[in-house]
């Protein structure tokens, strides 16, 4: 008797024309309306599952393993992955994937918006105007930081903090400093423009610093106080990585006391809740979690992990695509 096709959960809504490449070769249970699943609901949803293909909003440690006896591969649609428990996953025998490259330039770019928007007050100005404040032209209105020709800061030099660096170098003449866990290659700091430096003098040494490395239990908090105190008075900082990184009651208190100049948020510590201390601010920008979020990149993102879930259930890396 031939064996029955493997179960796959798809936790949210993604693009349905491409998440149904899977039911070629599965059996799909596909959530169809955004939906907020508290861990009970994400186990039972696993419970019958062999694959599954996920967001970062659902968490998947030793506890949904333990009722997932069928499990054997999760495809994260992301590229951040703090939601899997990977060491759990991996004593479970269950594979794990997520999506790089795809989503590397759009997630620079929305970097690079928030750089641009926190220096040169764009938000701000818009609320100013939208609130019916703007009397006439004056020369002091909204004064802000240049962007262009001022030192750029980068923590976390993977794919996406290259993308940034590249785009600072090369589009806006900038000073490009580094820190990262390992140095790059000569050659490819060269190419992005981008200069090694220890963590210390990029706090002190930026105008605008942005985080783009990838969370751990290790580098949480890693923007706090001190670093805070460490920064320019009139520099900014960007969040496009996890909200954890940032110690943001320091931040907001940074921010309102003139410490720190201005910040680009796009990733919060209690997402989606937004604390009120940041958001009783004018001088911070605030994006929901839309890094990747370009409608390209997001089907290149579903369409990789659909990808990756075929191949870790031995279903072949093309196995769900139609013919062309
Ligand atoms: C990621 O891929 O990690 C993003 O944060 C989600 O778009």
């Amino acid at each position: 008797m031939a064996s029955p096709p493997p179960r796959i959960w798809v936790s949210q809504p993604l693009f349905d024309d491409v998440v149904d490449q899977l039911a070629a070769h599965c059996e799909v249970d596909a959530v169809r309306e955004v939906t907020v699943h508290p861990p009970e609901a994400v186990a039972a949803a696993l419970r019958e599952a062999d694959g599954a293909l996920v967001t970062l909003n659902e968490r998947i440690g030793p506890a949904e393993l333990a009722q997932a006896p069928k499990l054997r591969a999760v495809a994260n649609v992301g590229v951040g992955y703090n939601n899997l428990d990977i060491a759990a996953l991996d004593a479970a025998g269950v594979i794990a994937t997520n999506t790089p490259d795809v989503l590397t330039e759009t997630t620079a770019d929305l970097g690079f918006a928030l750089v641009m928007a926190a220096a040169r007050r764009i938000t701000e100005s818009e609320r100013w105007l939208r609130e019916g404040q703007w009397r006439q032209w004056s020369f002091s209105t909204m004064l802000g930081a240049d962007v262009h020709g001022s030192t750029l800061g980068i923590l976390g030099m993977g794919r996406i903090g290259q993308a940034i660096a590249r785009r600072g170098h090369h589009g806006f003449g900038m000073k490009v400093l580094y820190h990262n866990r390992s140095r790059l290659p000569a050659g490819v700091e060269q190419g992005v423009g981008a200069e090694y430096v220890d963590l210390h003098t990029l706090l002190a040494q930026s105008d605008h610093l942005v985080l783009v490395l990838p969370y751990s239990q290790d580098n949480h908090h890693i923007i706090d106080a001190a670093a805070l105190a460490r920064m320019k008075p009139t520099a900014s900082l960007v969040n496009i990585a996890r909200g954890g990184l940032v110690d943001e009651l320091a931040l907001a208190d940074a921010l309102a006391s003139g410490r720190l100049a201005a910040a680009g948020l796009d990733v919060y510590e209690g997402e989606p809740e937004v604390r009120p201390e940041l958001l009783a601010l004018r001088n911070v920008v605030l994006t929901p979690h839309i890094g990747s979020a370009s409608l390209a990149t997001r089907r290149a993102m579903v369409q990789l992990a659909v990808d990756n879930l075929l191949a870790a259930l031995d279903l072949g890396p093309d196995a769900g695509r139609p013919a062309t």
